[in-house]
């Protein structure tokens, strides 16, 4: 089975760590987030993937290579953003898809069962069968109606208003070939706003999913993601955590200092007697100085901080920042990579 991953969105509401790390491969728990989805697709029995990337693109390369496990990883890049579903049609173009085809968002940490979704595929023989997973409140996301037998009967994307279902488009599908070969080539296009809308009737199919399921891609959801993934909410193949909950690998520093709890350092990390790491996230060799406070934040690979500084929470800053002692930086703020406070 083959799968196409589409990766190429500028992640913007996780600026800054995403200004210079492009978000498939933004640390999660210690592993490039994508990781996470590789394991999940080969658990189901896919063994090729194509990774479409746009926005700083050799990095997730770099990051990712052309292996993962039994999985063969290939690369489509696009010189124009195209959306959603134009890069399905470019990776066809390049001859890069064989058949039928599963395409996945690529900012979803998840353990639905993806083979129960291609057997019903299978079943009803049809053009497009979507994942639907029910939420609490539809409106960052596609809602989508479907009949007793699970045909849809609108997608309604993003659209204000009271919705007719807290059904939502878990942006995971299985596409057959035709549909592939209808979407428009050259230029940007949205499988939510156009291709699934004119599907409508036309061999759609809903599938409903459950189990765990998010999209990362706003701050808050990635701190939640992070507190499952350490609370074994979700399956993973993370190291045990320690006593406090938290991933701390042997190559850290940390003597004298108290980690915990919830809280992920990267590789190389020191920080410094005294010091206390809370509910937080340290990417690579993030140093903390001595009787430094940091409070469900993250710092991105190589920020520094000073000696009696404190971050409160909700604070994300950005890669090599420098926060010089004794500063406080405030709930919820933004640095920028390479800046000193
Ligand atoms: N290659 C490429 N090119 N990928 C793109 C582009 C592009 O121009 N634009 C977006 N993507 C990728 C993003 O990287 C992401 O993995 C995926 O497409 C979806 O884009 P998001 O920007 O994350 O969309 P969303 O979260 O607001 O909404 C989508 O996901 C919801 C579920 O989380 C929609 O599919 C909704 O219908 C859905 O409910
Ligand atoms: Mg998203």
């Amino acid at each position: 089975m083959q799968a196409l991953v589409l990766a190429g969105g500028q992640g913007t509401r996780l600026r800054p760590l995403t200004l210079d790390v492009p978000k498939p491969v933004i640390p999660l728990a210690g592993r490039p987030f994508l990781s996470f989805m590789l394991d999940w697709l080969e658990d189901h029995g896919v063994d090729r993937v194509v990774l479409s990337c746009g926005f700083l693109s050799d990095g997730v390369r770099r990051v990712l290579g052309s292996r993962h496990g039994a999985l063969h990883v290939s690369y489509v890049e696009e010189d124009e953003p195209l959306g959603t579903a134009g890069p399905v049609r470019l990776a066809a173009d390049l001859g890069l898809i064989e058949d039928r085809l599963l395409v996945l968002n690529g900012d979803l940490l998840t353990e639905i069962d993806l083979s129960a979704q291609l057997a019903r595929h299978e079943q009803t023989g049809a053009r497009a069968t979507l994942a639907l997973i029910a939420v609490d409140d539809t409106s960052s996301y596609g809602v989508v109606p479907t009949c007793g037998d699970g045909r849809v009967e609108a997608f309604l994307e993003k659209s204000p208003g009271p919705a007719p279902t807290n059904r939502v488009n878990a942006g995971c599908y299985v596409l057959e070939r035709d549909v592939i070969d209808a979407i428009p080539a050259g230029r940007a296009v949205s499988f939510e706003r156009e291709v699934f809308p004119a599907l409508v009737g036309h061999g759609l199919y809903g599938f409903p999913v459950e189990g765990y399921w998010k999209d990362i891609g706003t701050p808050e959801r990635y701190m939640e993601a992070t507190r499952d993934l350490l609370a074994g909410r979700i399956g993973s193949r993370l190291p045990e955590r320690d006593g406090s909950g938290s991933l701390v690998p042997g190559c850290c520093v940390v003597e004298g200092a108290s980690i915990g709890p919830r809280s992920v350092l990267g590789a190389g990390c020191r920080v410094a007697t005294g010091a206390r790491v809370e509910g937080s996230v340290l990417h690579a060799e993030v140093t903390v100085g001595r009787r430094s406070v940091v409070q469900d934040s993250v710092l991105a690979a190589g920020v520094r901080v000073g000696d009696h500084a404190l971050v409160r929470p909700g604070a994300l800053v950005g890669t090599g920042a420098r926060i010089r002692p004794g500063v406080v930086v405030e709930a919820g703020a933004r640095v920028a990579p390479g800046a000193v406070v």
